[in-house]
């Protein structure tokens, strides 16, 4: 395969675009079990994803799940420790059975669900429930019209069953989820920009975003689980009022991204 594993990708999957819509079903049961799938080229080539591409997926979504874990660890474990380390007071400004709650959540629950199987499809529509999340990849030259949800510079698109209009769990992959950049990659700015001092404005993860903070099957089935897109930039993030660190999708790909590479900020 040409395509690596881009973790970029990852945290892409654990954050992103999200246009909320008039809510207008009565809440779904929470959900134990989502459907991965992830339309294929074969008969819809507007939409589908090549091979390559549902590779890159495959990959991204085991190593989101491993992201995961670790962050699900570091941060149980700092809400059951009842501390307030430097990294959760600058991102989360949440401690305790609250932390508890929403690491199960955003962290736990998520990072299991994309453990799951990914199976392929060739009609995103056939077969639709509200615990399957469907995966595509819109052509660059797929319009509007035709079903791309992308804008140039997305990462990634949300829909919902759950949603007003929405008739289907699906996730757009836009270009940038394709290019993202790697672990090493991101370590390494991150490191430097520690070093420089940076600890609150180091640059961001290259695909940050959290596409599953703003997925419903992801959550639970609970679309008062959906976060908002407030701030993405890293400052922006640190600087977001206590209250509202916590609802912000970015914040939480940020926490994931430290567990992973700055365990020393826990402590
Ligand atoms: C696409 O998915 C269908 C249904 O699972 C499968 O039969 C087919 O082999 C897949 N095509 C490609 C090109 O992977």
């Amino acid at each position: 395969m040409l395509f690596t594993s881009k973790f970029s990708s990852v945290l892409g999957l654990l954050c992103l675009t999200y246009a909320p819509e008039i809510f207008s079903r009565p809440l779904l049961p929470r959900q134990s079990t989502v459907t991965l799938q992830v339309l294929n080229d074969s008969v819809d080539t507007k939409l589908g994803c090549t091979a390559a591409q549902i590779s890159t997926l495959q990959s991204a979504l085991s190593d989101a799940s491993s992201v995961a874990a670790v962050a699900a660890r570091t941060l149980s474990g700092v809400a059951l420790g009842g501390t307030n380390p430097e990294a959760v007071a600058t991102f989360l400004g949440i401690t305790g059975s609250e932390l508890a709650d929403q690491t199960s959540t955003r962290i736990t629950s998520v990072g299991t669900e994309y453990g799951g199987s990914l199976g392929q499809i060739t009609d995103l529509i056939a077969g639709n429930s509200d615990t399957t999340l469907r995966f595509y990849c819109p052509a660059a030259s797929t319009t509007a019209q035709e079903g791309n949800p992308c804008d140039p510079g997305d990462e990634a698109s949300t829909a919902n069953l759950a949603e007003g209009g929405g008739a289907i769990n699906k996730i757009a992959l836009c270009d940038q989820f394709f290019v993202g950049d790697t672990l090493a990659a991101d370590t390494s700015n991150y490191n430097a920009d520690k070093a420089a001092g940076k600890l609150t404005s180091f640059r961001n993860p290259l695909s940050p975003g959290i596409v599953s903070q703003h997925s419903v099957p992801l959550l639970g089935g609970d679309l008062s689980l959906v976060l908002e897109d407030e701030a993405e930039d890293v400052a922006d993030c640190a600087a977001l009022p206590d209250s509202e660190k916590a609802d912000n999708a970015e914040n939480w790909a940020l926490i994931a991204f430290l567990a992973q590479v700055d365990p020393s900020r826990f402590s």
